[in-house]
């Protein structure tokens, strides 16, 4: 997810002597209209190779585009596995403060009858915001990066984040929720994207 304010591009830059190895593991952002973004994603077995690398490598490439959020099927893996770092966030609320994890096979079981809008960005659409409506607070099995099992109820801005990036893992991005008007009135600009006409300051492809 692309937060909307452009204040965190003055993101830490790693120290010069690190240039090569950080850039090896900064991962290219699939853009709308490559498939991988629409194809549901697999569980993922604890014997999955370098797991933990790779979960290391979305955050630095999360960080380098300066988002919140980050789901596999945008660096072109259809598994099932999220990032979010709400530290931008951590001003305006106070769970969100250093708050950054990855979820494995999450489960999102339960949501609130409460909805609430939130202008929504995604990496993988750049430059493109819209009011998307959600369920305000949801209820989440999933594992972290060691395999342990949580379940846990998220809210707030944490409950919005982790929404858009369980919708990748079924193949779904954020302009699936708005109205079908509102749909063909962007039809030109999603067009767009699938042809690569976009503009973004991160490696994409
Ligand atoms: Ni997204």
């Amino acid at each position: 997810m692309n937060p909307r304010t452009g204040r965190f591009a003055a993101c830490a830059a790693p120290a010069a002597h690190d240039k090569y190895e950080f850039e090896k593991m900064i991962y290219p952002i699939v853009i709308y209209g490559n498939e991988t973004l629409r194809k549901p994603s697999e569980p993922i077995a604890p014997d999955y190779p370098e797991l933990k690398k790779l979960i290391e490598d979305m955050f630095l490439t999360l960080s380098e585009a300066s988002g919140v959020g980050l789901a596999a099927p945008q660096i072109g893996k259809n598994i099932r596995l999220f990032i979010v770092d709400c530290t931008p966030w951590g001003d305006e609320e106070p769970a969100c403060k250093d708050y950054k994890r990855a979820f494995i096979n999450p489960e999102i079981y339960a949501a609130s009858d409460e909805t609430g809008l939130f202008n929504e960005g995604c990496l993988s659409l750049p430059g493109l915001y819209e009011e998307v409506r959600r369920p305000v607070a949801v209820r989440m099995r999933y594992l972290d990066e060691n395999f342990v099992a949580h379940d846990e109820e998220f809210d707030g801005l944490r409950a919005r984040v982790i929404q858009h990036e369980y919708d990748h893992l079924d193949g779904k991005v954020f302009t699936d929720h708005l109205s079908p008007l509102r749909r063909s009135l962007l039809k030109s600009k999603l067009l767009a994207f699938a042809k690569g006409k976009y503009r973004c300051s991160y490696k994409a492809r």
